[in-house]
């Protein structure tokens, strides 16, 4: 009885935590497949293209610096340079909050990755 009862709660032990591990990790990690919606590398969609951004930024670093200064309409390159992306930066403000917050580096990394592949 002893053994069946240890067996169970191994079972739920192990169950416990394969159920787990895969929410966090999907909460914890940045997915750059979500900016495809609104993005892509040769040309704009409903944002500018990522190789225009990656021109204007230079490299993941000086981008992820903005993104950790809180991503500030005024610090934001493209917009800045161009009053039609200025009037779209709320859309993009959101996305900063939903899906970059707390990944500055790996976004800034996976979008110039992205250039150096040609694609998302
Ligand atoms: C709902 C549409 C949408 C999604 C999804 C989206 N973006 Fe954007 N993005 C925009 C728009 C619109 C702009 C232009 C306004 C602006 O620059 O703020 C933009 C601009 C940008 C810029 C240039 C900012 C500037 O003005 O210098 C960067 C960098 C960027 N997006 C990165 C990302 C990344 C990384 C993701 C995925 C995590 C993403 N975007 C997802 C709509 C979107």
């Amino acid at each position: 009885m002893k053994k069946v009862l240890m067996t169970a709660a191994a079972a739920a032990f192990v169950l416990g935590v394969g159920v787990m591990a895969p929410a966090d990790a999907s909460a914890k990690s940045f997915n750059v497949k979500a900016c495809k919606a609104c993005h892509a590398v040769p040309k704009k969609k409903v944002g500018p293209a990522w190789k225009d951004v990656a021109a204007a930024y230079g490299d993941a670093e000086t981008l992820a610096k903005v993104f950790k200064d809180g991503f500030k309409v005024d610090d934001r390159k493209v917009a800045a340079a161009d009053g039609k992306w200025k009037k779209k930066a709320g859309m993009m403000t959101s996305q900063y909050k939903r899906l970059i917050k707390g990944h500055e580096d790996e976004a800034a990394k996976a979008l110039f990755d992205a250039v150096a592949a040609g694609k998302i």
